[in-house]
Parts: C-alpha cells; sequence; structure tokens
C-alpha cells in the first residue's frame, strides 16, 4: 500500500515536470531504500524532528539557553528549500548552529543510511516542494563541479 502510494506521487511528480517541460531529472524513487530511511528515521529521528516530520511546536523561538527546537521536515518547515548535499552534511557534521542539539550522525549511520533517511524525508514533501528541492540539487551540482 505504501509502495503505490509512493509509486503514484512519484508518476504524478513526473508527470507535472514533463507537462511543465522541467529538465530536472527526477530522482528515482527506490521504495526499498524509503522502507530503510523510514525504519532509520523512526529510530533517531522522530523523537525531535516528529513521526511524521512536524518538528516540535513553537520551532522558531529559542529557549532560555539559546537552544532551538527542532524544526519540522515537512513541507511547512525549510529543509525543502536546500540541496541534497547540503542536507547530508548537516546529518553528518551537524547544523553547525550555536547550542545546536541536533546529534552528528557521521559516525553512527553509514553515507547509505543518510541517504536512505534522506529519501525517506522526502516522501513528507508534496510535489511542488520535491521539485524545488530537486531544482536546488541540480543548482548545487552545477556550482560545485
Ligand atoms: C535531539 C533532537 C534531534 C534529533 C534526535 C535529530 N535532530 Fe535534526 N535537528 C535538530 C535541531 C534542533 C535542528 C535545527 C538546527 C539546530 O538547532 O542545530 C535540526 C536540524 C536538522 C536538519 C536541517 C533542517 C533544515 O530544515 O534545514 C536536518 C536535515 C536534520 N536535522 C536531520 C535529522 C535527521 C535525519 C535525524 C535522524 C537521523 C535528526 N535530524 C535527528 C534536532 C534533532
Amino acid at each position: 500500500m505504501t509502495y503505490s502510494i509512493v509509486w503514484t506521487c512519484c508518476g504524478l511528480l513526473a508527470l507535472v515536470l514533463s507537462a511543465c517541460g522541467g529538465n530536472a531529472a527526477v530522482t528515482p524513487v527506490d521504495p526499498q531504500q524509503i522502507e530503510t530511511g523510514k525504519a532509520i528515521y523512526a529510530a533517531n529521528c522522530a523523537a525531535c524532528h516528529g513521526a511524521k516530520g512536524e518538528g516540535e511546536p513553537n520551532w522558531k523561538v529559542p529557549d532560555a539557553n539559546g537552544v532551538y527546537p527542532a524544526p519540522p521536515h515537512d513541507r511547512s518547515g525549510h529543509t525543502w528549500h536546500h540541496a541534497d548535499a547540503l542536507l547530508l552534511q548537516v546529518m553528518r557534521e551537524g547544523s553547525g548552529m550555536p547550542n545546536s542539539k541536533m546529534p552528528v550522525y557521521g559516525e553512527i549511520l553509514s553515507q547509505a543510511e543518510m541517504e536512505a533517511v534522506l529519501a525517506y524525508i522526502k516522501t513528507f514533501w508534496g510535489p511542488e516542494e520535491a521539485a524545488f528541492q530537486q531544482q536546488m540539487t541540480e543548482q548545487w551540482k552545477e556550482q560545485n563541479r
């Protein structure tokens, strides 16, 4: 069931992009990778970022110690504003924000596991967020060749 939903969304996105004459190649969706990412997300990320990527309440307001709550990963947040490379870097090395409580996963998760989590996070987005984020990812690649 989950698979068919994912495939349907992906098919729709491909349609939307080709209908718009978009030249951004759609990242192929691998259902197995998403299942892996879902399990890793539930075990490592959901406690802060929310089971459905909804984040913590009042995530834009730091507490008395200057620590920010975890932001949403769904379409209400800004995760989809950033290229894959940047999101993977935050997972690997932390966010670089002062007083950050975002853990550093570079020595906990493998590169493939972080990519799987990212693939799962992308299922929280609608076609517009996904298309925008795909563009940011392509742009980043262009600029960093
Ligand atoms: C202890 C709470 C906590 C856990 C657990 C956690 N995060 Fe975070 N994460 C944060 C906070 C807080 C931020 C916001 C930046 C900051 O304050 O450092 C953040 C930021 C991020 C960002 C940048 C978000 C954006 O919108 O630009 C990504 C990507 C991210 N986390 C991914 C993950 C993933 C993937 C996991 C699990 C493998 C995870 N986080 C686990 C607290 C957490």
